[in-house]
């Protein structure tokens, strides 16, 4: 389904509060936004997909970005208006690409997206440092 590039996933279900202005849940156009700056990109490698609640949904826009043995990470609040938030993403997912393990510190994700961070997961079997074996903890 999925080549080797980043899936990045959008929760298609989140209401932004101007569904009535729209006519579409935030999601939906959150996604619809994504698509059309992924086609209007040159260089960006990446496998969309949307997602019918991702159970953030007190975070409304969601979003996630992951891979094979690369860190998972889960982003909230986001705005299908905000083109600041476009431009971190994109600005983001060329940093995670060529980052060991797709690790990004706080300092090493772009500053417009650091407060939305929802989640950072380890990928299985991951190297990184910041992971403990607690197998021999008794
Ligand atoms: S509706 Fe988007 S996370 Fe639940």
């Amino acid at each position: 389904m999925f080549d080797n590039s980043p899936v990045l996933s959008i929760c298609l279900s989140c209401c932004d509060g101007r569904e009535a202005v729209f006519g579409s849940r935030g999601g939906a156009r959150l996604a619809q936004e994504v698509v059309a700056q992924v086609e209007g990109r040159t260089g960006t490698e990446l496998n969309l997909r949307g997602v019918q609640c991702m159970s953030q949904c007190k975070r409304p826009c969601i979003i996630s970005l992951s891979g094979d043995n690369l860190f998972t990470y889960v982003f909230g609040d986001l705005d299908p208006k905000n083109t600041g938030h476009f431009e971190a993403l994109f600005e983001l997912i060329a940093r995670y690409e060529t980052a060991p393990e797709g690790f990004l510190k706080r300092s090493e994700r772009p500053k417009a997206l650091r407060s939305n961070i929802l989640g950072r997961l380890p990928p299985l079997g991951s190297a990184s440092s910041i992971v403990t074996p607690l197998d021999h903890i008794s």
